[in-house]
Parts: C-alpha cells; structure tokens; sequence
C-alpha cells in the first residue's frame, strides 16, 4: 500500500483545482445561477439534475444522490481508486504527490514493478508461441474451446518448465532479482530464488486502468495444485481485485450489468461466446471492497454460483456481504448452476443464448434470502415462523435505511404472519416523514453539521454563542468540535477540503450523505447562520437541563457550566433560608 498522502497536500490540491473545468472536461455543463447543471452522469435521465458549485467545489445530483469533491468524482466517473485520483488531479494542477515520509515497505514509486510485470506478461505470450513445449499448452486451450483471439484478448501465456526462466531474463542483478520477489513472480526457498510460474498456463491479472498486477497459472492436465496466484503484492491485493473487470469494460465501456463467476476459465469461456461481462474473484469470497467497486459501476451485478452445499454456502456469505450496500436502487441476484457444471461448461452446452435465459432467471437477493431462511425451518408451525422472523430481522437490520428496507421488513411479516409493526421492533425507529425543508429527520448536531460543511463560514458563529453544547453526549459532537477546530485552523477551508480530511473516518460516508440533505436545500446564508446558532443554542439548553436533572452525585463541579452553578447556589441558598426561617 502507497503511504498516506498528507492532508495538507489534498487541501492544496483541491485549492488549485476547479471542480467545474474538471467536470466539464468529462461532461456538457451549463451554467445556471452561480452553479453548473448537467443531466446526471451516474444514472439515466431526461433532465438535468446533477449540479456543480465553484463556491463549494462540490457536485450533487438531485435525482440519484450522487455526491463529492473533484476527487470523489474522478473516483467515480473514471473508476479510479483514491491515490490514482490524486495522481490524476495533481498531473493537471502540475503538482506532484509527495512521497510518504513511511519507512521502505511503503516505497512510492511502484513504476518499476509495473514495467517488470509487464515484461513477465509479454515474455510469457511469446513463449506461448515460441517455446518448444508449448504446443501442450496450445492443444489444451484448443480443447478448452479456446480461440486463438480469446486467448490474445486475455493476454494468455505459458510459462515454461524449469525455474529461471524469468530469473535468467529478467533478473541478472540482485537488484532485478529483489524487483520480481516483490512482485511476486520469483519465490525463495531456503535461500534459493525460482520462478514461481513453472510449466503452467498463465492469466495476467490487470487493474482497472489495465497495467499488470498478477498472474494466476494453471496446470496443463490434472496436476496439483490446480491454480497457482500471485501472492498479495504491493501492487496485488486479491480481496480487492477481479480477474476480467477490464476486459469487459473494454469489451463495453457502458457496462449495464456484471456476472460474477468463480474461475479465471469461467470469465474467458464467456467471453468466447460474447459474454463478456464476467468478472471472477481470485479464489477468495465476494468482499465488501468488490461489491462496491462493482456497484459503482452497474445496475445489476448476478452472482453465479454452483448448486451444491458449497456454491450455496459461498452465495449466502455473498449475500450476508452485499446487505450493507443494498439500496434496492440496483439489482443484486443470484443464479444457482445445476450440480456439477459451471459457467464455462455450462456456456459451452447451453450457448450464448441458453446461458442468458439461465441469467434472466436468476433470483433477486430478496427472495433468495427468505427461501434460504424458510427452508431451515418449520414455517407451518408458530416456534419456527418465530425462528425465522427472527433470523431474518437480525440480517434485515443490516440493511440501509431507506425503501427497500422498509419493503423487506412488510414482506417478512407478511410471511411470518406478524403485523408489520411487530417486525420492525425497536430497533427500527419511526421516523417521521421528511417534509422538504423541515429539519425532522436530523438531530441537532446532525443539523449543525450538515450547516457546517455547507457554509464552512460560519464557524466564526460559533464564538458568538455559549459553549455548553460541547459537553453534550449526544453521538457527533465530537465531530462537530472537530470540524470547527479544522476550521480555526484553516479557516479558508470549503465543503470539499473540509470533507476530504475526514475520507479515512468511519463516519466519512455518513458526513458526505449530510453535506447533501434535503434539508439544506434553497436555504440562503443568512437563514443557515440563523439555523446553525439555534441548532447550538438549543443543544446547549439540552445540556443544561440534563445536567440539572443529572443527580448531584454524578456531577462534577467542574463541568458544570456557569449558568448551573448559578441555579445550584440559588438552590442552596433558598434551602438554607427555608431552614432558617422555619427555625
Ligand atoms: P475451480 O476449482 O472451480 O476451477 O476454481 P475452475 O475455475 O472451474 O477451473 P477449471 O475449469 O478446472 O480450469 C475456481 C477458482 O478458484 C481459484 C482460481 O481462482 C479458480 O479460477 N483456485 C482454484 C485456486 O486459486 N487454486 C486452486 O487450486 C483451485
Ligand atoms: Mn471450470
């Protein structure tokens, strides 16, 4: 992993970029007012709704949500991670990311190891072609079902028997030879160094801009083990890769849909019956870091996986990984193969066309979720329709709150056979229904922040007002107090630079999702200041009455505030006159 960039660095960055020439590099912007609009370029629309604003340095889309500073929206449009998007700005403004101040192992300058893996790559598809035992690896692709245009697409090649076949090209120097052990393509055993692909055909693994991170290697035959993968890397990190995600996008670079399958041989089969959005996993579970890459990326992601006990335990912990991102605004399913085959075999005997009748029938996340449940129990009877309810509450509740959830918890009770109410439980508190405009929804901190963020001006409105709010212990105050120390700071911080200090925060998401509620919505600065000091006005009456309410043996005196110790006094002074006068 790249070191972490400092945020002084990204402040200075986003100061010199302008959000709305960078979009408008991507898109047709049009001014209107003092912001920009555009039809939105994350989801389908007629009329615009996406707007940008040079004062914020900050876009939004109205209709589907979408929302960040110019990093998060190179993050988003050009499907970069982080780091490249900073690398991607900074080349624009002529910045250049500083290195780490990180020990070695963070080293910044991977340039080396992407050159030597792609060196690795395209001696291998030579060899392929060249070596003298390659005509095994050819007859086993051709068995396969494999073109030859198939395989050049996927940048197949053959690693050859022996182990200083890379060693003897590409590593001559220590230097070289340390070079492919951190990549991964050299292993070291009792103080030797050997090629770690031998005698295997071998699939280059690329990233999203299509450099080469990895390889997996098979075996011409039966041999064990059947899959070779590159170790994790500083440039391969298999939890956060799929194998076949730039083919396709290549193949279609307004990808509507994604299959998710579990082999290397799977995702090629496909492509070689025009299938070509399949991605695979690298031999490890769906995880969390996947699914949003995928999500950021499509409507609808199918998860192939095979029909027996294994296939559908690895589908459950699949959908168990996906709730937390399941907004019902895109489509998550599952399509379970019959025993025995797999997508590669199965596209094979079914064609194109059978397979995407196969995909069309594939279940929605939903009702593979209460199937799975119902079966494990006795849904006739009160004791287990009980279990079930309770099981699929406990999975529910990982859902985003939002619609889609709502529906879910009608559904359970209507299959369990509760009122809708009883489901919910309290964990899922009723909230009042959001009037555009009418801050309900949102807690007074919640409120001071989202105004915040929005008009980082009025940190200064924040002297003006007593401070007792600091001492609430409502969940967020915390981050307010930060947010208005950064601003002390920095004070010419907005929305963009402020929230790009928080992207590493748990709360990250959760601050960016405020900086756009409904709720600040048409609000001018003279009603946001007004708002944001009733907001901590009103917080810090809380405080007081609470403190007041708190027994005094719980209080210290030292946090009380000013305004406290005056009513104690008062108090203690009108008890020893009753004493008195009633002497
Ligand atoms: P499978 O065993 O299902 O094989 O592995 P497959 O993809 O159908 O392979 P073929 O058709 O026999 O060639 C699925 C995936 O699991 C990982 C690989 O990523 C493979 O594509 N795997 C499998 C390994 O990493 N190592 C292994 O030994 C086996
Ligand atoms: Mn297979």
């Amino acid at each position: 992993m790249a070191g972490r960039i400092p945020p002084e660095f990204i402040d200075e960055l986003l100061a010199r970029t302008d959000i709305v020439e960078l979009i408008g590099s991507r898109i047709q912007l049009r001014k209107a007012g003092k912001d920009y609009q555009a039809r939105c370029p994350f989801h389908e629309e007629r009329t615009p709704s996406f707007t940008v604003s040079p004062d914020k340095q900050f876009y939004h889309c109205f209709g589907c949500g979408a929302h960040g500073s110019a990093i998060g929206f190179l993050m988003e449009h050009d499907h970069l991670a982080f780091r490249e998007a900073v690398e991607e700005l900074a080349q624009r403004v002529a910045l250049e990311v500083p290195a780490s101040g990180q020990p070695v192992s963070v080293g910044p300058d991977h340039a080396p190891l992407y050159r030597l893996l792609e060196q690795a790559a395209g001696l291998y598809r030579r060899q392929l072609r060249e070596h003298a035992q390659a005509s095994r690896a050819v007859s086993y692709l051709k068995d396969r079902g494999l073109s030859g245009e198939i395989a050049a697409r996927y940048g197949l090649g053959f690693a050859p028997p022996g182990g200083d076949f890379l060693l003897s090209r590409l590593g001559v120097n220590q230097d070289q030879r340390g070079q492919l052990l951190r990549c991964g393509l050299v292993a070291e055993q009792d103080g030797r160094h050997f090629d770690r692909f031998r005698d295997r055909i071998v699939f280059p693994i690329r990233d999203r801009r299509g450099r080469v991170i990895g390889f997996g290697g098979r075996v011409l035959g039966d041999g064990k083990p059947k899959y070779l993968n590159s170790p994790e890397t500083p440039l391969f990190h298999k939890g956060r890769e799929l194998y076949g995600l730039f083919e396709a996008q290549q193949a279609e670079p307004k990808l509507a849909s994604l299959l998710v399958v579990e082999g290397y041989l799977d995702v090629i089969a496909l492509a070689q019956f025009g299938i070509t959005n399949a991605v695979a996993t690298l031999g490890t579970a769906t995880s969390s870091e996947h699914l949003q890459q995928l999500l950021r990326r499509v409507q609808q992601l199918v998860f192939c996986f095979d029909g027996d006990t294994a296939g559908r335990a690895a589908a459950w912990k699949a959908l168990e990984t996906a709730l937390p991102l399941a907004t019902g605004q895109q489509s998550l399913r599952f399509l379970f193969l019959p025993d025995g085959e797999d997508p590669d075999s199965l596209v094979r005997r079914e064609g194109a066309e059978g397979f995407g009748e196969l995909v069309k029938g594939a279940q929605p996340l939903s009702e593979f979720l209460f199937d799975h449940l119902s079966a494990q129990e006795d849904m006739t009877s009160l004791d287990g329709r009980a279990k079930f309810s309770h099981r699929a509450k406990t999975l529910l509740d990982r859902l985003p709150p939002g619609v889609y959830r709502d529906l879910l918890f009608k559904r359970l009770a209507d299959l369990a056979g509760l009122p809708t109410h009883s489901s919910a439980g309290p964990t899922r508190a009723r909230r009042p229904r959001l009037q555009p405009g009418r801050p309900l929804r949102l807690s007074l901190i919640a409120q001071a922040i989202a105004l915040l963020l929005n008009y980082p001006e009025l940190a200064a409105e924040a002297t003006q007002v007593d401070e007792d709010w600091r001492r609430s212990q409502s969940p967020g105050v915390d981050i307010l107090a930060q947010l208005l120390e950064n601003l002390t700071v920095y004070s010419s911080m907005n929305k963009a630079t402020l929230l790009e200090r928080w992207r590493d925060h748990p709360h990250f998401a959760y601050l960016q999702r405020l900086s756009v509620d409904p709720f600040l919505r048409d609000m001018d600065a003279e009603s946001a200041a007004a708002e944001f000091t009733g907001a901590l006005r009103r917080l810090s009456a809380e405080v007081r009455k609470e403190e007041r309410r708190r027994p005094f043996n719980q209080r210290s005196t030292s946090d009380w505030s000013p305004e406290v110790r005056d009513q104690v006094r008062r108090e203690a002074e009108a008890a020893r006159v009753r004493r008195d006068s009633s002497e």
